[in-house]
């Protein structure tokens, strides 16, 4: 890359950290203060599980600001900075007649829909995702019923090759077909499961 051009990306890069005002950074303060003590508290017991832990409903994973952001299927779930035009307040605050949330559930308490509206008026900050998906990948190794059928797990065992009805193919091929016979048939079987 030319010289200039990439003086050209690195301002472009430094360029909204510059507009970054003391007034946003104080707002943005409150707003990840609000969302410790209180927000991140409403969504993980009331929204979490269908938007982006055990499900994602809609298409709409709120466990990150990124995914917040971004939104669902229908739109953006948050216009930061403005409670009234955001999807999620909208779908909380039953303003919107075809989408409430939680769906068939009460409506949430004022003060939590009050707390909700704040904090998106101030920014919709995060201090750290609803979810620590490293921590759960990360979690030490458990050995489930599928692993257990992995063969390097099964105990050792004598018995005869299969038989194929194909007299060109050696013990050693013949144990290779039934593995890949096997192998295609798991495939089928978790596919016709969903996985
Ligand atoms: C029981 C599961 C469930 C729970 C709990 C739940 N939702 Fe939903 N959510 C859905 C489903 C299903 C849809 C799609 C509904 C539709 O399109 O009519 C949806 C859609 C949405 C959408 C629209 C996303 C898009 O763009 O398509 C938003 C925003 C939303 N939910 C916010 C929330 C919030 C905030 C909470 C917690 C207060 C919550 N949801 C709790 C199931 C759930």
């Amino acid at each position: 890359m030319p010289k200039s051009l990439a003086a050209f990306f690195l301002a472009a890069l430094a360029l909204p950290a510059m507009a970054v005002t003391p007034e946003h950074a104080a707002k943005m303060a409150e707003s990840r203060e609000l969302f410790s003590k209180q927000v991140r508290g409403i969504l993980k017991d009331n929204c979490v599980r269908c938007h982006g832990g055990e499900k994602t409903k809609s298409g709409f994973d709120l466990t990150t600001r990124e995914g917040l952001l971004k939104g669902g299927d229908q739109d953006a779930a948050i216009v930061a900075g403005k409670s009234k035009e955001s999807l999620l307040y909208q779908a909380v605050a039953h303003l919107d007649k075809e989408l409430a949330m939680p769906p068939k559930k009460p409506k949430l308490p004022a003060e939590s829909i009050a707390a909700i509206a704040k904090w998106i008026d101030l920014g919709a900050a995060y201090d750290k995702p609803l979810v620590d998906k490293s921590s759960r990948e990360k979690a030490p190794m458990q050995v489930g019923r599928k692993d257990r059928a992995y063969w390097a797990y099964a105990p050792l065992r004598e018995g005869p090759p299969p038989t194929t009805g194909d007299a060109s193919l050696g013990d050693i091929d013949r144990f290779l077909l039934l593995s890949q016979l096997k192998d295609t048939a798991r495939k089928h079987q978790d596919w016709r499961d969903g996985r």
